[in-house]
């Protein structure tokens, strides 16, 4: 078992398949319907980030001089190339319920799309390292909080998230190192980085979250209308929170303290559980169960 959640970044090449997800199943967390509506809505433009991020790197990489760094480099594109093609995926799915989906997804394409060829390299990279705070954090923080957010939900939505959120923590010091790798001096592009990415991700996760809820029939009563909203703004100052540590000078993703103290449980058990052949594309109860179990 590894000391460190980031002392490893295998290569997983997982498919999902939605095709058995019902209408009824796009809330598909029991537990906290409400997570499940946010993770639906920040996953939206997700892959077109993690596009971003691996065209940004492939761009830049072959200026590393450091073998450690490009062999990671080469693990982080092998990741995200594998979450934006399940994300594209889910997407496609999630666009028979949510009419708005598929625009959501024009613009954000075309907004990354426009930076890239905007050719500034530094504006890439740094925005790339300031975005991938975020999912390393949010995965520490929803692995943290497995039972309550995702305890009891679909099996193959659950599977996705908890594969997604265990990478995300894996490779989360990779993005830093690369902008380190070229600006190591430039302390205060890094952090107007992280709170650039920190607004583009609440913007794009309260669009298409604000539809949602909509959908979802939230709007027809106060009270659940704010437990909507409630959990928006809690999850996302919880994340807000957990970042301040990045703005320390001499802040390493590895040394944050949301990843030094006892690992997440699920993250270990369902490596190994992987590991030995377990199938994690779906994880219902007995899965979990059998995983925890043995972990
Ligand atoms: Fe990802
Ligand atoms: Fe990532």
């Amino acid at each position: 078992m590894t000391d460190h959640p980031m002392d490893n970044i295998p290569v997983r090449g997982l498919r999902f398949d939605f095709n058995a997800v019902k209408p009824d199943d796009f809330v598909w967390s029991q537990s906290c319907p409400e997570f499940s509506i946010f993770i639906n809505a920040l996953g939206v433009h997700v892959p077109y980030f993690e596009k971003f991020l691996v065209q940004t790197m492939r761009t830049y990489r072959d200026a590393l001089d450091e073998p450690q760094l490009l062999d990671d480099v080469r693990r982080i594109i092998g990741q995200e190339s594998h979450h934006a093609f399940n994300f594209k995926q889910w997407n496609q799915a999630m666009r028979q319920r949510y009419p708005k989906v598929a625009g959501f997804e024009q613009a954000s394409r075309r907004h990354f799309d426009d930076l890239l060829k905007s050719k500034d390299k530094r504006s890439c990279v740094g925005f790339t390292a300031g975005y991938e705070t975020f999912t390393f954090l949010g995965g520490m923080i929803i692995l943290g909080r497995y039972e309550q957010l995702m305890g009891r939900a679909n099996p193959t939505l659950r599977a996705l998230w908890v594969w997604h959120q265990v990478e995300e923590v894996e490779h989360g010091a990779v993005a830093f190192d690369f902008y380190k790798a070229f600006y190591r001096n430039q302390e205060g592009y890094r952090r107007f980085k992280v709170v650039h990415a920190f607004l583009h991700i609440s913007w794009q996760t309260f669009k298409a979250y604000a539809h949602m809820l909509q959908i979802e029939g939230y709007y027809r009563h106060p009270l659940r209308a704010l437990r909507g909203w409630r959990f928006f703004l809690s999850f996302s100052f919880d994340l807000a929170r957990a970042a301040l540590p990045v703005f320390a000078r001499d802040y390493h993703p590895r040394l944050h303290p949301i990843c030094n103290g006892s690992q997440s449980e699920i993250a270990v058990a369902w490596r190994a559980y992987t590991e030995n052949g377990g199938n994690p594309q779906r994880l219902d109860q007995n899965n979990m169960d059998q995983m925890l179990t043995h972990a």
